[in-house]
């Protein structure tokens, strides 16, 4: 493992911190699938990479009975599923197994609260881990209220225990479905914790290609001097997924696209990428940069949704030759549901930097395939020099990153065949992170709860980014709710043909993928 790490400079980040205090995370909602899919393989590859505190302890907190080892056995099965090392290394899984406890309460009783409490002082004695607390909410969001009151009351989020640091809560998406609902929640966690101690995840800031959004504008001199309204036409942003809903269609269905990605990710891409630099590379300031953008952002009135948004939902079709139910058809999702799986937008940022550039986002599932990128166009270069010659018009430049999965950057530009005209063809630059770094890159999961461990909240979303963003995303579903339902979609394809005309009508086309 020494080799990779020295081998590959996107561990540096990782690999060149201070080593992290001892601690105890204690996972709510420990038997679910996102403790197993995503979670406990992110430790275990932290385990596997050296990166966890020398003293440290998991503690499962859920409602079925089970004993410390009948966990464990559990975890266990899903790290040699989902962990990103293959096979389950026995040293690294049992030196993490024996720091993996569970703890069973119902969320709602307060004894199950004080038993955690003394459990937890009995594990600072016995594995070192100081009275450093970390709580994690990894629960269905209706629990995410009273198990913040239960901390609250019952002491363990007190910020003067003898020697830790002030406990941190990790706060799973969904944060609310709504402004009020996010402020009532914030509202709620202000109550017992302080800013600082609270971590909103939005697991796309955890992605490197997302971080390396930062990196490219600001490491590099060639980009800022051009990104603004004066040299580019418009940017993309698409997150396209092939899955269907799966079997979260009780959760979707009362979500939608609209909520479930664009007011948390999509958001997120965009203020990444029109955000003004920040003057330190910190939390607050990175934060405040980004709420500059939000603020900037031009809310949607309700009677503009039809003419800014298109909203699809997927029918039946095939993908990848099998055929597929439609959206309607699958478990729980009411037989005449209104909810999109679809959207497109089409926003503004009213400042200096972004006067008059629209954005373009587009999300949807049952695209033909899974793949997110973020594309820069510019204006096209002025048509005198190469017209005459050129049978086809000049092609603008565009700047493509691409998130996932493919990870890389690329830029179209324009060439000479080469021949005796002068006749220029579009060509791509390209850079992918697999052929230059030649590893890949840690999973989102794995530098977000690194961060959490470390107290370093810049890859967290902070309380007012939060609200702003639900307040744009509240003004379109307010224009929604008066107006007809998602138009359909062939599952297998790019959604609505309305989405189509939608980024016509501006003279404009989305980008093939
Ligand atoms: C989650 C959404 O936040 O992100 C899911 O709830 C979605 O519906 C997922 O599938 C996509 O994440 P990724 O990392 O696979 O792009």
């Amino acid at each position: 493992m020494e080799n990779f790490i020295a081998a590959n400079p996107l561990r540096e980040g990782l690999s060149t911190q201070q080593a992290p205090e001892p601690c105890a995370l204690v996972i709510f909602g420990a038997t679910g699938d996102l403790t197993h899919r995503k979670l406990v393989p992110a430790l275990y590859n932290l385990a596997h990479e050296g990166q966890l505190p020398q003293s440290f302890a998991i503690v499962g907190f859920a409602r079925r009975p089970k004993t410390h080892d009948q966990f464990r056995a559990e975890l266990r099965d899903a790290v040699a599923q989902f962990s990103r090392f293959q096979p389950i290394n026995p040293a690294v899984w049992d030196a993490l197994a024996q720091a993996i406890f569970y703890h069973q309460s119902e969320f709602a009783d307060a004894k199950g609260y004080k038993t955690l409490d003394e459990f937890l002082r009995k594990l600072d004695t016995e594995r070192g881990t100081a009275g450093n607390r970390l709580f994690y909410l990894a629960t269905s969001p209706t629990e995410f209220i009273g198990i913040i009151e239960q901390l609250g009351v019952n002491g363990l989020a007190r910020m003067d225990r003898a020697h830790g640091s002030p406990p941190r809560i990790i706060v799973e998406k969904p944060f609310g479905r709504s402004l009020p609902t996010a402020q009532e929640l914030n509202h709620k966690l202000a109550n017992v914790f302080r800013e600082r101690q609270v971590f909103r995840i939005d697991h796309y800031l955890g992605k490197e290609t997302v971080q390396n959004i930062v990196a490219l504008r600001f490491g590099n001199e060639i980009f800022e001097p051009i990104w603004n309204q004066k040299y580019i036409d418009h940017v993309q942003i698409t997150v396209a997924e092939s899955l269907g809903v799966e079997d979260r269609g009780g959760y979707y269905d009362k979500s939608g696209a609209l909520r479930d990605m664009v007011q948390n990710h999509l958001m997120q891409l965009l203020t990444l990428v029109a955000m003004e630099p920040p003057t330190v590379l910190e939390g607050e300031s990175i934060h405040d940069e980004k709420v500059k953008v939000l603020r900037a952002l031009r809310p949607i009135a309700p009677d503009h949704a039809q003419q800014f948004t298109v909203r699809g939902q997927y029918a039946r079709g095939s993908m990848a030759g099998k055929p597929v139910p439609g959206y309607r058809e699958e478990k729980n999702v009411a037989p005449d549901s209104r909810t999109e799986t679809f959207v497109a937008l089409k926003l503004f940022i009213d400042n200096w930097r972004w006067a008059g550039v629209p954005f373009y986002l587009r999300h949807g599932k049952r695209l033909p395939k899974g793949v997110a990128e973020i594309a820069i166009q510019f204006k096209a270069p002025p048509a005198v020099l190469f017209a005459a010659e050129s049978p086809v018009p000049l092609q603008p430049n565009v700047l493509v990153l691409r998130i996932q999965p493919d990870e890389g950057i690329a830029i179209r530009m324009n060439a000479k065949v080469p021949g005796n005209t002068v006749n220029l063809q579009p060509v791509k630059m390209d850079f992918r992170y697999g052929g230059s770094f030649g590893a890949r890159s840690p999973e989102a999961y794995e530098r977000l709860l690194h961060d959490v461990i470390l107290g370093d909240s810049t890859l967290f979303t902070r309380r007012d980014e939060v609200e702003r963003s639900w307040q744009i995303i509240d003004a379109i579903i307010d224009g929604w709710n008066a107006s007809p339902a998602p138009f359909p979609y062939e599952s297998g394809t790019w959604g609505p043909a309305e989405a189509d005309e939608f980024i016509q009508r501006d003279g404009r086309e989305w980008r093939r993928l």
